[in-house]
Parts: structure tokens; C-alpha cells; sequence
């Protein structure tokens, strides 16, 4: 999804605050993006070198760098991954040629695009320009009424001269600056507050926004509707981005903008207010990562990192909730004991990986706590008109806490005054602090594109959560819960054991390396372990995929299933192994290769496949913990071996903010 940033820096040079764009640009790369750019408000007495061309003189220097005679620079570049590569080439020759002397203060906004509305193209890249050249922004979103704005805006004069939906948020500010009276008078600070007011409240969708205006020096003015935008405070430099590693190296001081709310900034001023304009103090975000967890530390890339930071991502995500003397506390969901006894039906919701998490804990819930469970996809369920009430729990599952389609489910269950808890990785993220309770998963930043570490930590704090109600409800002896309990805190463990196989699941990629049509099977709780092997190996390695259950193949799939074709098996030992047994006995004897997740010495598993991916054993319940990690590994395999760029797969965005 596209990333924002914006900056304004007391006593910076136009280096300084170009760098900083730059840099947070790149950590927000892994969420995805096919283009990119920067536009700098130029003071005049950073300017030593030759000037820059006007915006009079066609707009456009011959490298695509455009200069307005208001002295905005913009630099952008659609050349896919590569674009901040060029981008940062065009802002040194920039720097090189306009002069870099240090002044009072600097303001610029950067953007990623991840196409929506137009083509990957220059464009449509952000920043985006009003007619005069005067006001930039940067958007991420979707303007629903963008077509019917635009309309207006051509009457009335304006030339739009991108494909996108955003645009028109620019020449809306130009309007409504336009309109004001107080023109080139007072405060031009509070002049683009109230224009960005007026204007947000005509857009209809979603947005995060960032905004400078060549006549306000120094000030960034931002804004939020459901996309995710956090601001960073220090004492010479403020910071706006869409997510919180963007800002981990210069400041903890944070706080999130909430929806319909608007801010103006520069280093020692910031006024927030509601999108009527009265004043609201900001809440401080407390987060507890650091700048090293969002770094590559010597891994090859963020996947491998992750992958092996699964242990510690379960242990933490365990710690303080399982007690030394083996029991169970979980005080901070917000929910009393008597509103959790209370509830007669859950709903589990999320998407993707999130979403398989959820069906893992469809089946502990019904089976430990007896509770009728539902689990759905986000965005079907958000449509679909359930039945919820106040005796319902509904689970939002999401590692970014921002997913566009699990936070409108989540705004559905709680119309219908369901109690909302989430399961996220973000502290204070939009879900977590709309949501009744929380639940955080501790796996730290996770920014390979694809989700591993705090997959495993989003099941584990689901098994926690069944095991609590359990408890709360009776419907487990002491003695159960104790020994699922000594099971879990076994699991960093075995989850060390499970990747030092690493080297054999190499192996095992080498040797399906031509394959390119997988089936992942499995039953009961591993059948959401197949889903999920299915999607890392779609998502990373672009190859076909396909999860099923087990016992669904018959049903039409093994008509597919030939030589040639490699079947993944998630065999470790559960009540339904047989059965399992019977459908790889089927899918062999029509040629297929076989591939087993297996418990380690487990031989009548290994004798019936091609290869063998080694997990230890524990609670059959439990084990989806362990058993999507070879599968991760195997996936990772195979993406490198094609070539792939396992942290920025194609067309995928980390973070989904829209429908
Ligand atoms: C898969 C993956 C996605 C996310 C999905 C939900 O590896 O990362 O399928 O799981 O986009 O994202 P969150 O969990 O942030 O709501």
C-alpha cells in the first residue's frame, strides 16, 4: 500500500530534510509500492547555486524534476522497485545544483504509490500538484467521489493532469486557500489548516494526507480517514508517516492521528482538531519496539530474519500471560470475567494469514470451550449481514491492526454491539483502539511483505485466549489446562528444533526446484497449515498453489493431480493421520510427488513420501505452531532459488488499507 511521510526540520539544510524523506521512504518500501517521489518547500536562503528552472518555463526540467516558481521542488520516479534508487539520484543532483545552505526551517512530503486509481506512471506518482504550483500532497487511499469533485473542479477551471484519485485534493486546497479572504495575510499556517478542513469534509473514502504549501514555511498539515497516519515528535523535527518504523530512528515520542482529524505541525507548534476545527489534545502511543527490530542485522532479508525470530516472537507473546507457577492470567483484554462467561457465540475474522490463524482457533474454541465458533474471511463477512449481539465475541485477527476489510467488520460487529476484542501486533493500531479489548501479539515489527513471525504469534495468543475461556467456563479439568499449558511454554523450544532443519528443507526445495504446481492438504488443524503453506508459496515464490482439506481433494481437485505435480502433506500425527494417510495413498497412485510434514522419527510417515519435512511432536492442537514453519522454509526456498525478492513480492502490499 502507498506510504507517506512528511518532515519539517528547524535549522536544516534542503539535504538534510531530503535525506530524511529519503530514508523513510526506504522503511516504508516493504509495504509495497510501484512508484515514488518528494517535493520540498524551498526557502530562499537555501538556494546558493543556480536557480531553479520556474514552473513558467514548462514545469518540467529535462530529468522530470518539476520546480514551481513557488518554490516547491518535486522529484519523482515510476521505475518500479528502482524508484527511490533514481529518486534519491534526483534529489543530489538537485542539492547539487540549487545549493544547500542551512536556513530556519524545511518542510517536504514523500510518497510510495502502490497503483489503484491510474497507471505505475509519473505522472500519477505523488506528490501531487495544485494548477498554481503552490500546494503539494500526498495521499494514501481511495476518494470515492474523486470523479464527480474533478467535474467540478474543471468548470470551475482547474487542469487535472493525472489518472488518479487524488488529485483533486490538491486543487480542493487551492480553492479553498483561494477563497479565503485573509489572503497573503496572518497566519498561512492556519490559513492551510482551515483550507485542508473544508476540504476533507467534502471527500468521501478514505485517506491519510500530508500537505505543504509553498506560502507556510515550515508547516505540514495532515489528515486521517481510516488510513493509518502517526505523527513523531522531537524538539527540532516532526515527522508524519503511515507506520511507525518509518519513525523508530528519530523519535518514541508518537501519537496516531484518529479518523476525521486534522493536524498542523512544525517543530515546537502542533495544533490537532476534529474536522469542525475544535481543538483536541492528543493521546500518546506507547511502543516498545526498537530500531534494530526493524532491521535487517546481517540476514539476507527481513523473511529469513523473521522466520528464525519465530521462538522469541511465541516466548514473548506467551510471557506474562503464562504464569511461572503454570497457570493462566490475561487481565488486559479489558473484559470482565462475567461478560467473557457471558458469551454464547464467537466470530473470528481477519484475511490472509490472519485469517488462517483464526481458523486454527475455530477449532481449539469449539473443542475446548465449546462455544459455537464462526470464522470468516473480513471482507465477506463485513457484507454478508451476520447475526451478532451483545452476547457475541467477535475476534479481529491482524498483525497491522490497519487491514481496510477486518476494521470494517470489526465497525459491523460493534453496530451491532457484538463485543469486539482484536488480536494484533501494533500497539494502539486503528483496531486496537477502536476494539473493546486487545489482545497483542508480541512478535515485534514484522516487514517482510509476507507474514511468518507474527503469524505464529496470532495462534499462539488465539490458543491463550481458548485456554482462558476454558477455564473461565468450565469446560476443561484443571489438570487439562495445566498440561496444555506445560505444552505451550515447550514450544520456543521445539520451534529452535524444527529450524535447524533448515539445510534439509534447502534440499528438499532443490529437489522440486521445476515443479510448478503444488497441492497443500491437510485435516482438522492442518488443514488451515496447508492454506497457509499454499499462500507463502503463491505470494513468494509465484507458483501455482492450491490449498485443500484433505478430504475435499476426491470432491473434484484430484482430477488435477498427475505426474508432475507435487503434493504437500501435513501428516504430523493427529486423530485423523490415517484418513490423511488414505488421501496421499490416492494422490500417489495418479503420479503425484509427495511431500510430508512429519514428527521427527516418525518412519511409517517417511516411508509413504518423496521427501520429509521434520517438526517435533506436541498437543495435536498445538501443533500448527510447528507445523507451517517447514512450510514457510520451503516457500522461502523455493522464491530464492526463482529469484524473487522474498521481502517485496509483486503486486503485494504489507499493510491493505483498501477494500
Ligand atoms: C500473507 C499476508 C497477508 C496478511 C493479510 C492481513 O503472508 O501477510 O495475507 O495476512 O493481508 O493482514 P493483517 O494481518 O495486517 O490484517
Amino acid at each position: 500500500m502507498c506510504g507517506i511521510i512528511a518532515v519539517s526540520k528547524r535549522t536544516a539544510a534542503l539535504a538534510d530534510v531530503l535525506d530524511i524523506l529519503r530514508g523513510a521512504l526506504e522503511s516504508l518500501e516493504y509495504r509495497g509500492y510501484d512508484s515514488a517521489g518528494v517535493a520540498v518547500v524551498i526557502p530562499p536562503e537555501a538556494v546558493t547555486g543556480k536557480a531553479p528552472a520556474g514552473k513558467a518555463s514548462a514545469g518540467k526540467a529535462p530529468d522530470g524534476q518539476e520546480v514551481s516558481d513557488d518554490k516547491i521542488w518535486i522529484a519523482k520516479s515510476a521505475a518500479g522497485t528502482g524508484s527511490l534508487n533514481e529518486l534519491a539520484k534526483k534529489c543530489e543532483q538537485f542539492v547539487l545544483s540549487v545549493g544547500n545552505a542551512p536556513t530556519d526551517i524545511v518542510a517536504g512530503i514523500g510518497h510510495t504509490r502502490w497503483a489503484t486509481h491510474g497507471r505505475p506512471i509519473e505522472a500519477n506518482a505523488h506528490p501531487l500538484m495544485s494548477c498554481n504550483g503552490e500546494v503539494a500532497i500526498v495521499h494514501n487511499g481511495i476518494i470515492e467521489n474523486y470523479f464527480e469533485l474533478g467535474a467540478q473542479l474543471q468548470k470551475d477551471g482547474h487542469e487535472l493532469t493525472s489518472e488518479t484519485d487524488s488529485e483533486v485534493i490538491a486543487h480542493l486546497i487551492e480553492s479553498e486557500l483561494a477563497k479565503d479572504g485573509s489572503a497573503d495575510v496572518g497566519d498561512n499556517g492556519e490559513r492551510l489548516h482551515k483550507a485542508v478542513l473544508k476540504t476533507v469534509a467534502a471527500l468521501k473514502g478514505s485517506f491519510a494526507l500530508a500537505i505543504v504549501w509553498s506560502k507556510a514555511e515550515g508547516t505540514v498539515v495532515a489528515a486521517r480517514r481510516i488510513s493509518p497516519l502517526i505523527v513523531g515528535i522531537t524538539s527540532d523535527l516532526i515527522l508524519v508517516a503511515s507506520d511507525i518504523p518509518a519513525l523508530l530512528g528519530y523519535t518514541r515520542e508518537l501519537f496516531a492521528l484518529e479518523d476525521d482529524q486534522v493536524v498542523q505541525l512544525r517543530p515546537g507548534f502542533l495544533k490537532l482538531t476534529d474536522i469542525k476545527g475544535a481543538e483536541i489534545e492528543p493521546t500518546p502511543m506507547n511502543v516498545d519496539w526498537d530500531v534494530q527490530a526493524a532491521q535487517r542485522q546481517g540476514w539476507d532479508d527481513f523473511m529469513c530474519k523473521e522466520i528464525h525470530e519465530q521462538p522469541s516472537a511465541v516466548r514473548d507473546t506467551l510471557m506474562g500471560r503464562l504464569l511461572p507457577n503454570g497457570t493462566l492470567t490475561l487481565d488486559e483484554t479489558r473484559f470482565s470475567d462475567d461478560e467473557l462467561r457471558s458469551i454464547e457465540k464467537v466470530f473470528i475474522v481477519g484475511c490472509g494469514s490472519s485469517f488462517h490463524a483464526g481458523m486454527v482457533a475455530k477449532y481449539v474454541i469449539e473443542h475446548w470451550v465449546r462455544l459455537t465458533t464462526e470464522v470468516d474471511i473480513a471482507s465477506e463477512l463485513r457484507y454478508r449481514d451476520p447475526i451478532m449481539d451483545s452476547r457475541t465475541l467477535v475476534v479481529g485477527v491482524s498483525q497491522s491492526g490497519e487491514t481496510i476489510d477486518t476494521l470494517r467488520a470489526l465497525r459491523e460487529a460493534k453496530r451491532q454491539k457484538a463485543k469486539v476484542l482484536v488480536v494484533t501486533n501494533v500497539v494502539d493500531s486503528s483496531m486496537a483502539r477502536e476494539a473493546d479489548g486487545v489482545l497483542y501479539t508480541r512478535a515485534g515489527p514484522e516487514i517482510g511483505v509476507a507474514s511468518t513471525k507474527t503469524h505464529l504469534a496470532q495462534i499462539t495468543a488465539l490458543e491463550i485466549l481458548a485456554l482462558y475461556l476454558a477455564e473461565l467456563r468450565g469446560t476443561l479439568y484443571r489438570q487439562e489446562i495445566s498440561q496444555l499449558l506445560k505444552a505451550l511454554a515447550k514450544l520456543p523450544l521445539k520451534l529452535e528444533q524444527t529450524l535447524a532443519h533448515e539445510a534439509e528443507v534447502s534440499l528438499v526445495a532443490d529437489q522440486f526446484g521445476q515443479a510448478n504446481t503444488f497441492f497443500f492438504i491437510g485435516r482438522h488443524v492442518g488443514y488451515p497449515v496447508a492454506l497457509e503453506g499454499a499462500l507463502k508459496l503463491k505470494e513468494i515464490a509465484y507458483l501455482q498453489a492450491q490449498g485443500y482439506a484433505a478430504g475435499e481433494l476426491k470432491h473434484g481437485p484430484i482430477a488435477l493431480i498427475e505426474p508432475g505435480v507435487v503434493v504437500v502433506g501435513v501428516a504430523t500425527r493427529t486423530l485423523l493421520w490415517e484418513k490423511l494417510m488414505a488421501n496421499i495413498a490416492e494422490v500417489r497412485a495418479r503420479g503425484a510427488s509427495v511431500v510430508l510434514v512429519a514428527n521427527q522419527g516418525d518412519t511409517e510417515t517417511a516411508e509413504r513420501a518423496d521427501a520429509v519435512l521434520w517438526v517435533p511432536t506436541t498437543h495435536p492442537l498445538l501443533a500448527p505452531i510447528l507445523d507451517i514453519v517447514p512450510l514457510q522454509m520451503l516457500a522461502y526456498f523455493l522464491a530464492i532459488k526463482h529469484g524473487n525478492n522474498v521481502d517485496k513480492p509483486r503486486n503485494l502490499a504489507k499493510t491493505v488499507t483498501v477494500e
